[in-house]
C-alpha cells in the first residue's frame, strides 16, 4: 500500500536541508494517519513529536528568509507563529478528548500546513529558500 500522502520534487524549494525537513513533516502525516488506532497515549508521543518537529522547522526556515532578505519574511514568521499557536492548541485539547483531537490534527496537517503552507507560502518563498 501507497503512503497516505507523498513529498513530490513539485514542491522543491530548491534547498535540501529545508526540503529534507518537509519531506519529514509528511513522514510525520503518514505517521499520524497510521496511528489512527493507536492508543491516546501513542497519538499523544506523536503529536508532541509534531510540534517539536515543525518549531524546529519553523526556527531553521526563518533563519534563511531572514539571511536572504526575504521580504515577506515578516508575514511569513506570522504564519509561522500561527501554525505553532494552532498545532499547541490540538495538543493541549487531547488531555480531554485524544479521539477528537486526532482529527483536528489531521484536519490541520493536511489543510493548513500542507496544502496551504508547505505547498503554499513556502512555494512563493522558495527564491529565498535556495541558499
Ligand atoms: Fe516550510
Ligand atoms: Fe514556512
Amino acid at each position: 500500500m501507497g503512503e497516505f500522502v507523498e513529498w513530490h520534487a513539485d514542491f522543491s524549494v530548491g534547498n535540501s536541508s529545508i526540503d529534507e525537513q518537509h519531506k519529514g513533516l509528511f513522514e510525520l502525516v503518514n505517521q499520524m494517519w497510521d496511528s489512527r488506532k493507536e492508543s491516546e497515549k501513542k497519538k499523544r508521543v506523536l503529536f508532541k513529536g509534531i510540534v517539536k518537529a515543525l518549531r524546529t522547522h519553523c526556527h531553521d526556515e526563518e533563519r534563511i528568509l531572514a539571511k536572504n532578505g526575504c521580504p515577506s519574511l515578516k508575514e511569513h514568521r506570522h504564519e509561522h507563529h500561527n501554525l505553532i499557536k494552532q498545532i499547541e492548541e490540538i495538543l493541549d485539547s487531547c488531555d480531554k478528548d485524544c479521539k477528537k483531537s486526532w482529527y483536528k490534527m489531521m484536519g490541520f496537517l493536511m489543510h493548513e500546513l500542507l496544502a496551504h503552507h508547505l505547498v503554499g507560502t513556502d512555494q512563493a518563498c522558495r527564491k529565498y529558500l535556495r541558499s
